[in-house]
Order: C-alpha cells, then sequence, then structure tokens
C-alpha cells in the first residue's frame, strides 16, 4: 500500500500483547511512548491531522481537542467508560466513539468482591503485620487479633444493577448473601436480588458495592447523608467511578469507626495526590483503577478497540459505539458537520 495513502492514526499508549503491531502496515500510525498519558498540548498536537484516535480512560477528548483535529473519524477508546470523551460534541461532528463492553464484566466483579472480602477480613492489615515483623511468639495466636466481618451470610446492597453489579450479585449469591439492589431506572430484578429505594439499601445492608456510571445525577450520589444511613460496621467498595462516593464524608466515616472498612478502586482524581486524606484512612483498602486489570481481559479490550478503529477509519459502523445516535442519518447536525468536512451527507453506517 502507498505510504501517503495510510490514514493516520495516533495512539495515546502501547495496549498489551503487542496489539498495535498488527495495524503497522495499514496505518501511519503513531504511539505515545509514555510513560503515562500525553499532555493536553502534546495530544492536541499530535491528533491534529489524524484520521483516527486510540486512547484511554486518561486522556480527556473534550470540546477544544475534537475541534482542533477536523481529519478525525473515529475516536476508539480502550475503556468501557467513555465519560472522558465529550459524546454530544463527538456526535454533532459525526465521529463515532468505540468503547469495549461486555468483555470487562465478569474482571471487574471479580476485583470488586475482592476489594470487599479484603476490607472484610483486613488482609493487607494482616499483610503488613506479618511483614513488619508483629507476628512474634509472643502474640502467635490471639483471641481477638484482627477480628474483621463475616461476608458469607450477611447482606449486600448493590447501587447500579448494570452488566457488573449483576455479576456482583452472583457472586453474593455464592456466598450466600441476601442481595438488595438499586437502579436510577428500576427495571425487573436480576433472579435473587430484591430492589428497594437507595435510603433502604443503605440501611439495611452490612456490605455495599457500587456500580452505576458517573453521571450529572450520580456525583456525589453517597454523600454524609447516605453514609450516615449505613449500620454501624458496615463496608462500602466502589468500583465504579471517582465522585459517586464523597471521599471527605469516607474518611470522616471511616475515622469515627461506624463504617468498618472500605475499598476503592477509583477516585475523585487519579492518580491519587499523595497529600489525600484517604491514604491515612483506617480499614481503607486502595487499588490503583485495575478493575479490567487481567491478561485475559485486557487482551480482549485491546482487540475490540482495534475492530473499531478500522471500522471507523473505513466509514462502517463500529462494532461497540458508545454514541450509535451518530449513524442516524437524519441527524442535521451530523450532516452538516459531514458537509463541512466536504465529505458525502451520508452518516457513517
Ligand atoms: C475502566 O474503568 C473502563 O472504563 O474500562
Amino acid at each position: 500500500m502507498d505510504s501517503d495513502s495510510r490514514p493516520r492514526v495516533f495512539a495515546t499508549r502501547s495496549l498489551p500483547g503487542g496489539a498495535l503491531e498488527a495495524l503497522t502496515g495499514e496505518l501511519e500510525l503513531e504511539v505515545w511512548p509514555g510513560p503515562g498519558a500525553p499532555a493536553p498540548e502534546v495530544l492536541a498536537r499530535a491528533v491534529a491531522g489524524a484520521a483516527g484516535l486510540l486512547c484511554l480512560l486518561t486522556d480527556r477528548v473534550d470540546a477544544p481537542l475534537l475541534a482542533s483535529c477536523p481529519e478525525l473519524r473515529v475516536v476508539s477508546s480502550c475503556s468501557v467508560g467513555v465519560d472522558h470523551v465529550d459524546l454530544a460534541v463527538a456526535t454533532r461532528r459525526g465521529i463515532p466513539v468505540g468503547h469495549t463492553p461486555g468483555v470487562l464484566t465478569e474482571t471487574t466483579a471479580d476485583l470488586a468482591f475482592s476489594l470487599l472480602m479484603a476490607a472484610a477480613r483486613r488482609i493487607p492489615e494482616a499483610d503488613r503485620f506479618v511483614r513488619e515483623g508483629h507476628w512474634t511468639p509472643a502474640r502467635s495466636w490471639e483471641p481477638d487479633l484482627m477480628l474483621g466481618r463475616d461476608v458469607y451470610g450477611s447482606t449486600l446492597g448493590v447501587i447500579g444493577l448494570g452488566a457488573i453489579g449483576r455479576a456482583v450479585a452472583r457472586r453474593a449469591q455464592g456466598f450466600g448473601m441476601r442481595v438488595l439492589g438499586w437502579n436510577r431506572t428500576p427495571g425487573k430484578a436480576p433472579p435473587g436480588v430484591e430492589q428497594v429505594p437507595l435510603d433502604a439499601l443503605l440501611r439495611q445492608s452490612a456490605f455495599v458495592s457500587v456500580h452505576v456510571a458517573r453521571t450529572d445525577e450520580t456525583i456525589g450520589l453517597l454523600g454524609p447523608r447516605e453514609l450516615a444511613f449505613l449500620p454501624s460496621g458496615a463496608v462500602l467498595v466502589n468500583t465504579a467511578r471517582g465522585g459517586i462516593v464523597d471521599e471527605v464524608a469516607l474518611v470522616e466515616a471511616l475515622r469515627s469507626g461506624r463504617l468498618a472498612g472500605a475499598g476503592l478502586d477509583v477516585y475523585e482524581q487519579e492518580p491519587l495526590p499523595p497529600d489525600s486524606p484517604l491514604l491515612a484512612a483506617p480499614g481503607l483498602v486502595l487499588a490503583p483503577h485495575i478493575g479490567s486489570a487481567s491478561v485475559a481481559t485486557r487482551t480482549r479490550m485491546a482487540e475490540l478497540s482495534i475492530a473499531n478503529l478500522r471500522a471507523g477509519l473505513a466509514g462502517e459502523r463500529l462494532p461497540h459505539c458508545a454514541n450509535p445516535e451518530v449513524y442516524d442519518a437524519h441527524s442535521e447536525e451530523g450532516q452538516r458537520a459531514r458537509k463541512s468536512r466536504g465529505e458525502t451527507t451520508r452518516a457513517p453506517r
């Protein structure tokens, strides 16, 4: 293929398993070498003139960035969440945005359950106790050493009954738990899950796991008022998105001993700033946003994001599109945008 005719694509990071290598012949591919995400101005420079952007959830694909790349035909994010992409602007511009739903459901549910159990049974604290040499002959087995909370047979409240929330509920059923569920738009409850109002869920759950998307309605969903409903000694887990649980209120509830523990994989600010009060909160298990981080799942996510990218560059419908309304051939905004770029009036298929 004549190299000049190859579409230009910028990838903001290499993907696991050398997934991008297969693309080098067919694309003029530039891969940000890292470490970390490119700074916004670097991203804007790199993507100007590109036909495709392969990005991660750490890259802000906002209105100014989209305005600076008139040639862009597809954004493919190697993530299920797309709250880092301005979907409304992309749709107006007629740009389909790809994401990777489905493949990370079980892996993220595994992590939520791991955090729940680690917080309930104080695993990080126990690990430190052994490593730091506190497990001495004088303290070889003590009746009150590291007493935690029973998971088996207790009650779990699942906030958000989408795919991941349901997968966590299934795990809980294997642990003989009573499972309560709450969803912003109440629908048919999954088998074995009692759907209840949010306040009732919080009042009755010894464990709560958060699985709603971050939207204007869910930011601060669990603030001081809601955390105060939790029974004394409860454990809260959030693997969804930062900002849904009020971090100041969470630290306060842990410090006061009202919550026995918590597990977080997501934060208001990522990475967590070194002076974050979360770092000193008792009973809190922290993970660095690794919900989907298994070899198999990240490999599958890389494959899906490449399939989305290829389809978008070929003008075909993305296998997994986060803004399917972009394909609405009757969208006047989409048609105007395509016309202004000198394209035919046909929406991307
Ligand atoms: C992870 O948080 C994702 O959205 O893929």
